[in-house]
């Protein structure tokens, strides 16, 4: 991608209303737009970030038998009053609005009602199971606090899958494969070390739901974690009971800030019945499906990934989600010989199979290093007068500073796609 011709625009100041360091970056590196508070535009640079995301979680979701699709956001109020979710007052999230047809509908901000009706359809047998379904939605969610960027939205995109099994063996089974699932998906995003499968409330049939909580910052929520025993749990459930149960007390804790980045809840079979799914089982009698769900916030990851790694200068993507892999800054860009033998390496790095954004602007080199820093992509490939007379290529990681000098074909090497992923 040339950078003359990429839809968006850096600035030096991020708007004044904007608090959150991550939605500050973001605007400021032209990934995102934002709305109103917490309603934000994806711009192409953001896009891709999200879509590698999406990559990632889809890759670990299909790995555990999920298989994806797409609900709909506009909800049916009688199917959410049957379970007593459509009420205000035990859901304060809703967004609601009226048909000009006549009755009110509401606005997705969770899927388990509508996926569970919609498996009545499919589900009649133990045979028609396991089922794990997956989707990437936009949710709406009226916030009533939306100070925290995009890893706070009133519209943000989340993965929700939901499992539908036969028998609790299974269904056991399955929530827990979930758990490991979900930490490749961290750790491939690089926060695999400081992420925890976290002890927490909203638990139905189990006492517990687990969320994973990874330590930031600009987190909203405090969890109690022991690192070495690997035992961590919101604050929300820490109690004597809660200690007891899991054989630890609270001075072997650290308190932290986290963000939640992910939740999964076994309902047991309890979910089902207030649905009224139920399933002939091998005696031919009826009883209702064991379901889970399972959720994880990709735009806050977004938020996450840049608050965790951001330094002084700007972003600082991981690998695994970076927009581009190479940022290639062309200097001395009024020479033609210097512009045309940048130009080739450009196409070069292209041709193989290298993600390249290209800075073939006419803008000075100091404008151009300073957005190559906010923009965050991991390899800058620096391309002067001086590089083509000598031969050498600057190469700087950006999340080390690490400067090489490399001859064409050891960057070629470097950059093979196939080594690197
Ligand atoms: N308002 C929001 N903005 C961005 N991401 C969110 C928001 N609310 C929830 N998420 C993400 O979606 C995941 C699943 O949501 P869920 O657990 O249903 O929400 P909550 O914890 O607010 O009840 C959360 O773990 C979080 O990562
Ligand atoms: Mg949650």
């Amino acid at each position: 991608m040339r950078q003359s011709q990429l839809f968006t625009k850096t600035r030096k100041e991020a708007p004044a209303d904007e608090t959150a360091k991550n939605a500050q970056l973001l605007m400021r590196a032209g990934f995102i737009a934002k709305e109103m508070a917490g309603v934000y535009s994806y711009l192409p640079l953001g896009l891709r970030v999200v879509e590698n995301i999406k990559k990632v979680v889809r890759e670990e979701m299909n790995a555990i038998n999920g298989q994806e699709l797409i609900m709909t956001s506009l909800q049916r109020k009688e199917l959410w009053e049957s379970t007593g979710r459509w009420d205000d007052e035990v859901v304060d999230v809703w967004f609601k609005s009226n048909l000009k047809a006549g009755g009110e509908v509401g606005f997705g901000w969770s899927h388990e009602e509508p996926i569970g009706e919609m498996m009545k359809n499919y589900i009649d047998s133990y045979k028609d199971m396991p089922i794990s379904v997956y989707q990437f939605q936009t949710k709406l969610r009226n916030e009533t606090r939306a100070k925290s960027g995009v890893m706070r939205g009133r519209e943000f995109i989340m993965k929700d899958m939901y499992s539908f099994c036969a028998d609790e063996e299974t269904h056991l089974a399955y929530y827990e494969s979930t758990k490991p699932a979900y930490m490749r998906v961290f750790e491939r995003l690089g926060i695999g070390d400081d992420t925890y499968v976290t002890f927490a409330a909203g638990g139905a049939f189990t006492k517990f739901s687990h969320e994973f909580q990874t330590v930031c910052e600009a987190g909203e929520d405090i969890t109690y974690i022991n690192k070495e025993k690997g035992i961590a749990i919101n604050e929300e459930v820490l109690n004597d009971e809660t200690l007891k149960t899991l054989g630890i007390t609270q001075d072997e804790l650290t308190a932290t800030k986290t963000a939640e980045v992910g939740n999964i809840f076994n309902f047991g079979q309890q979910k089902a019945k207030d649905l009224g799914l139920t399933f002939k089982d091998q005696n031919g009698e009826s009883v209702p499906v064991w379901m889970g769900s399972y959720g994880i916030g990709i735009t806050r990851l977004v938020g996450v990934l840049v608050e965790k790694f951001a330094d002084e200068k700007g972003m600082v993507w991981p690998e695994s989600v970076a927009p581009f892999k190479v940022h290639l800054v062309g200097l001395n860009s009024d020479d033609v010989e210097v512009k045309d033998f940048t130009d080739g390496i450009y196409v070069s790095l292209k041709e193989k199979g290298v993600e390249v954004l290209y800075d073939d602007r006419d803008a000075r080199a100091g404008e151009k290093f300073a957005d190559s820093d906010l923009i965050g992509i991991p390899y800058r490939v620096v391309v002067s007068r001086k590089t083509k007379e000598e031969g050498k290529f600057e190469v700087v990681t950006r999340a080390t500073g690490e400067v090489r000098h490399l001859t064409e074909e050891e960057l070629y090497a470097d950059f093979d796609s196939d080594e690197n992923t």
